[in-house]
């Protein structure tokens, strides 16, 4: 019998129909693989969620908490880690709308690769982007600084490879930075450090003095 309610006599209650239960089945998510170098380390294999977004997996998963989830809409860049392509080519890719399978068999780095580190897994030398980031004050809260350390990085790489001259320097420095917001700094600092490992660090510009 149903128990009355306060607003049933107990006649009523008892000829009410039996409340129906409601099998609730299990959430199964989809599942697609994950194979993965991060940081030179081989991730996996591993089946993640269909949906879950790089950032979180990263996060979640992994505890590397260095990437930033900004906007979470693709339009910030404080969240992206630097893809190694098998050409030698680096590129740098948004983890907040892009699922942890679009990795699958890539080699990356995250900001958390970046610095040397001793056997105990400390820090001990900065990469000379992330030095001159310091010594110019290119950042005050930080959050945005992972997405410039792997933007300048990935800039720094491909002038190895295709070295430009002091003429387009500015340009060339200005469009690698561009897709990166920063609401601390106003990002002049940031450019003045990225310009000063440019024209310091050999075979980057062609005409250098
Ligand atoms: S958090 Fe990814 S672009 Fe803003
Ligand atoms: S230093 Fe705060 S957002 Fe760039």
């Amino acid at each position: 019998m149903t128990a009355p309610t306060q607003t049933q006599t107990p006649a009523a209650a008892a000829s009410a129909p039996a409340a129906t239960v409601v099998e609730r089945p299990l959430t199964h998510f989809r599942t697609l693989p994950l194979s993965i170098k991060v940081n030179g380390e081989i991730v996996g294999p591993a089946e993640v969620p269909a949906g879950l977004m790089m950032i979180d997996y990263l996060h979640e998963y992994l505890h590397l908490t260095g990437s930033r989830l900004g906007c979470g809409q693709g339009v910030c860049h404080a969240c992206v880690v630097i893809v190694d392509n098998p050409d030698g080519t680096s590129e740098e890719v948004r983890t907040c709308i892009t699922g942890a399978n679009f990795f699958h068999g890539k080699t990356i780095r995250t900001i958390e690769g970046h610095a040397k580190r001793n056997e105990a897994g400390e820090v001990v030398e900065l990469s000379p982007l992330q030095q001159k980031f310091l010594e110019h004050f290119s950042f005050q809260c930080g959050y945005c600084t992972p997405g410039f350390v792997n933007a300048a990085t990935v800039l720094i790489e491909r002038l190895k490879r295709q070295p430009v001259t002091k003429d387009e320097v500015e340009e060339t420095i200005t469009a690698a930075l561009n897709d990166h917001i920063c609401r601390c700094t106003g990002y002049v600092r940031y450019y003045e450090a990225v310009k000063e490992v440019v024209m310091t660090m050999p075979g980057l510009v062609k005409d250098a003095a």
